[in-house]
């Protein structure tokens, strides 16, 4: 063969590879508003920094008439590239053959892609887009997803794992994403489901459509397993990039610092007056954020999940920082399972990539009830604690008015080894809130009340319900004022140095700027062991 025609067969195997299941089966997801598998890749990556590996593989199998349909590359493409200059490594499933479905070569190119990935400490994006197991393949499609689940296990914790849902994700394909750190799905052309409405209808008669059962909006807002939703495929592409910025490459990494124009000791005199007169007035929390962080910019994480809870990345003078805050426009920012799991889930991640962690307090308690405490809330309020507990990152926090309870304990206390521990003068540290802790504690008092006040009436005959229930509201209310100003105030604390500081709000952006600096060099440990046992 010429010199001539060994690059023109180069070439074609080129335009073979490039050309995936052909230009109907293309056709077919532009119109379901997709991007190609490519334009994906370039779309997320720095211009021309993709360099593709694998493109020539093709699959083995030769049942089914299999062997007719060989597309170089099987459906995946693999490789690596920049994000903001940074090295990242990315696979993509080409719907358009066999359905984007994983077979035991497109599999392995995944497992040396990520092995890669471990061995440089650079983060690793999956874009799925699939039919799950190649159907003709049979259990070595299986082994080649169990490969992969293992590198997820291992990679946990080390680099980031990013997986966008850009299409199909089901059967036990979905374990690999729900593994990975953060899952974001498009609306209206992706799902993920272990099951489909087809066995649910045989198995359960059920019927429920893709979109119920596991579109965006369902996992996004009801069971939690996906952070992010997307309106398309451009959108939830920049979405990566923009978590990217927040994190380092790897474990043994700081965070990318930016530049920042904004004043480190910038003073914000509308915190003074942020929270309501009334200590039961919502007011939303994502303000106090924006007011404290760089140029008012935060970019959250689980929006639509466990709203009663916020957690989400934003910078301090250009630092990364996770920020985790409870949400009094919502639920009275009360943390019930979900807000325990999404809180415990974010704090860890943040603990594992050294992200420091500020915290905003402002939380009744924990939610009452059957419905709570028969779905485990001791088993999940516990990764909350535990998550606090563990991490030993700078860890501040902002008590802004309530911290009640086991709560108080768990939302980064100092008791569990919180850094920096600050609370507004609008704090209320106690037990339980006033209400509650005077029916229980004053009980006698307003019984006795009832009773003296029934001693002096006139007609000397017993109160009825009515006017017992007036007497006792307004004893009730003389000592929940008592009761507040003794104990729901930042003070007790601050004489036992379970705060450090009693600060002005409208300083909490220079308090915790310059409790980072003071941070910067922190170390702390956890004693050697196998692995802790975070109760699941
Ligand atoms: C081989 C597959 C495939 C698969 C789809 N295709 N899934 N080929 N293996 N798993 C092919 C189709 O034959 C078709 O080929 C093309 O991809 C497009 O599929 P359509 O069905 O036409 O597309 P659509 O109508 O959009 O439906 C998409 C779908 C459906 C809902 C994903 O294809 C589907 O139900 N696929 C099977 C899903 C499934 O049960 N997978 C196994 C899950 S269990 P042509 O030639 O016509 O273009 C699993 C186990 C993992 O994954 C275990 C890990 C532990």
């Amino acid at each position: 063969m010429s010199e001539h025609d060994k690059l023109k067969e180069l070439s074609l195997r080129h335009e073979q590879a490039e050309t995936g299941g052909g230009a109907a089966r293309r056709e077919r997801e532009r119109l379901a508003g997709k991007m190609s598998v490519r334009e994906r890749i370039e779309f997320l990556l720095d211009d021309g920094s993709f360099e593709e590996t694998d493109k020539f593989v093709t699959h083995r199998c030769n049942d089914f008439g299999m062997d007719a349909e060989r597309v170089p590359g099987d459906g995946f493409v693999t490789g690596y590239g920049r994000i903001e200059g940074r090295v990242v490594f990315v696979f993509a499933q080409d719907f358009t053959v066999f359905g984007g479905s994983l077979s035991e070569t497109n599999a392995a190119k995944i497992v040396k892609l990520m092995d890669t990935a471990m061995r440089v400490g650079a983060p690793i994006i999956g874009l799925n887009d699939s039919g799950g197991a190649r159907i003709q393949e049979g259990v070595v499609s299986l082994a080649g997803y169990a490969d992969i689940f293992l590198r997820n296990t291992l990679a946990s914790g080390v680099i980031p794992q990013i997986s966008a849902i850009l299409g199909p994700c089901a059967g036990g394909a979905v374990y690999s994403p729900a593994i990975t750190d953060f899952t974001l799905m498009t609306e209206k052309t992706s799902y993920m489901f272990v099951t489909g409405p087809d066995v649910i209808k045989t198995v359960t008669h059920e019927d429920v459509s893709k979109d119920t059962l596991g579109g965006a909006a369902t996992h996004n807002e009801i069971s939690g397993v996906a952070h992010f939703m997307a309106h398309d495929d451009a959108e939830c592409l920049a979405m990566v990039r923009e978590l990217l910025s927040f994190l380092p490459s790897n474990n043994l990494d700081d965070p990318p610092r930016k530049p920042c124009s904004d004043p480190a000791d910038r003073a914000d005199a509308a915190l003074d007056s942020i929270i309501p007169a009334e200590s039961n007035q919502p007011y939303d929390i994502k303000a106090v954020i924006a007011r404290v962080v760089d140029d008012g910019y935060f970019f959250e994480v689980h929006e639509h999940f466990a709203r009663n809870i916020v957690v989400g990345f934003a910078r301090m003078s250009g630092r990364p920082v996770g920020i985790v805050a409870n949400q009094p426009a919502h639920l009275a920012g009360v943390l019930d399972i979900d807000a325990s799991v999404k809180g415990a889930r974010f704090v860890r991640f943040c603990d594992a990539f050294n992200i420091p962690l500020i915290t905003f307090e402002d939380v009744p308690g924990f939610l009452p009830g059957t419905q709570q405490e028969h779905g485990g809330i001791i088993r999940h309020g516990a990764k909350l604690l535990y998550a606090f507990a563990e991490a030993t990152v700078p860890k501040m926090t902002v008590i802004t008015r309530k911290a009640y309870g086991g709560a108080y304990c768990v939302m980064s206390s100092k008791h569990i080894r919180t850094d920096v521990n600050l609370a507004w003068p609008t704090a209320e540290i106690a037990v339980m809130g006033p209400e509650g802790a005077v029916n229980i504690v004053y009980k006698r008092e307003l019984e006795a009340a009832v009773r003296r006040a029934e001693a002096v009436w006139p007609s000397g005959r017993p109160f009825t319900e009515a006017e017992k229930l007036t007497i006792l509201a307004e004893v009730r209310k003389e000592k929940v004022d008592e009761f507040r100003d003794r104990f729901a105030n930042p003070y007790v604390a601050a004489e036992r140095g379970y705060v450090d500081a009693v600060i002005h709000p409208k300083e909490t952006r220079r308090r915790l700027n310059t409790a980072l600096d003071m941070l910067s060099g922190k170390r702390d440990k956890n004693p050697p062991k196998k692995h802790g046992n975070i109760p699941l």
